[in-house]
């Protein structure tokens, strides 16, 4: 009991959470009403019982049939709200938010829609809520780096309402190298980068996406700890991972949580962090992450502060900022 309200009251930061992610079955539901969408779905059970995924594209093809919903500037506003609340009662001082804009603007949604109504929501809970919150734009890696570059030109003009790039959606297949161009000119323009690698994919990703992408943090990561060369680099370097225990479970990544590599990584003085990704499809927000991969794998109090602390400083944030929080 201890332990557990040490991982639930603890100060953290949340550097890997998918907006689209939180994205509620009741919330789909009261969307779809209200912008007279149909879904393939009778109710929210119906919904939820689709929620059985083998891998990592059996959920990427729910998560975006979901994410049909959201087609004005207030649907992300309410949605990121909603999150933003939850992350608040579970003592996150600092949100770092990715968000899909080519599921969206593929709809016909403006671009102004989408930062907009999630900026919005970052600016508003600031000030009622005192959490910390920016927006990270992601590439959809299935999709060309032609499209990659026609959506960053869509979004220039809302620039100062993001502070990085990631990329996401299916790994296998879609190596970082394929995003190498407009990955350098995203650098120019003095953005953050990360990427998503190692999740399903090899640990020539995570190398590839810290050489050819030069991102500063990897999302998951966790194929890394395949590869000697690769873990000594991330320790020496501080690299951070974003790492997701109950999405890895509920991909299959590791069917059991007793047996996720995490506390080896740690112990291999590895900067990871403990993240939600989506957590409305993969049954946790962040501080359920922490407390079921503490009681499957018996870290202590010890590794409790380590995360905590690992993730505080994994934030794009100014220094100052940061020595408020560690
Ligand atoms: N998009 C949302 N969640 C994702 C994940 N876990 N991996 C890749 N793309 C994603
Ligand atoms: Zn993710």
């Amino acid at each position: 009991p201890a332990l557990a309200a040490l991982l639930r009251d603890m100060p953290k930061a949340e550097l890997h959470v998918h907006i689209e992610g939180t994205l509620e079955p009741e919330l789909i539901f009261a969307l779809a009403e209200r912008n007279q969408v149909d879904l393939p779905y009778a109710d929210v059970a119906s919904l939820r019982e689709a929620y059985a995924f083998s891998d990592l594209q059996s959920f990427l093809d729910i998560y975006y049939a979901g994410a049909s919903v959201l087609l004005h500037e207030q649907d992300f506003y309410d949605m990121a709200r909603a999150y933003l609340a939850r992350a608040v009662s579970d003592h996150v001082l600092h949100a770092e938010i990715f968000f899909d804009p080519q599921t969206h603007t593929a709809r016909g949604v403006p671009m102004a829609s989408v930062i907009n109504g999630l900026y919005r929501a970052c600016r508003d809970a600031e000030r009622d809520w005192g959490i910390s919150c920016t927006l990270i734009l992601c590439f959809l890696r299935h999709l060309s780096e032609d499209d990659a570059f026609r959506t960053l030109a869509q979004a220039m003009p809302l620039r100062d309402r993001f502070i990085g790039i990631g990329l996401d959606s299916s790994e296998l297949g879609h190596p970082p190298e394929k995003f190498a161009r407009v990955f350098a000119h995203c650098r120019e323009l003095g953005l953050h980068l990360v990427a998503h690698a190692g999740e399903e994919g090899p640990a020539a990703y995570v190398w590839s996406a810290l050489d050819t992408l030069q991102v500063e943090r990897i999302d998951h990561g966790v194929q890394a700890h395949q590869d000697e060369a690769l873990m000594q680099r991330l320790a020496r370097e501080r690299i951070a991972l974003t790492v997701c225990p109950l999405s890895n479970q509920k991909l299959q990544v590791f069917p059991d949580l007793a047996l996720h590599n995490l506390p080896q990584m740690l112990d291999a003085g590895v900067a990871v962090t403990v993240n939600s990704d989506d957590p409305a499809y993969f049954g946790g927000y962040i501080n359920e992450n922490f407390e079921q991969l503490f009681a499957a794998t018996g870290m202590g109090p010890r590794q409790a502060y380590q995360l905590a602390r690992n993730s505080l400083e994994a934030g794009f944030v100014g220094e100052a900022r940061k020595k408020a929080w560690v």
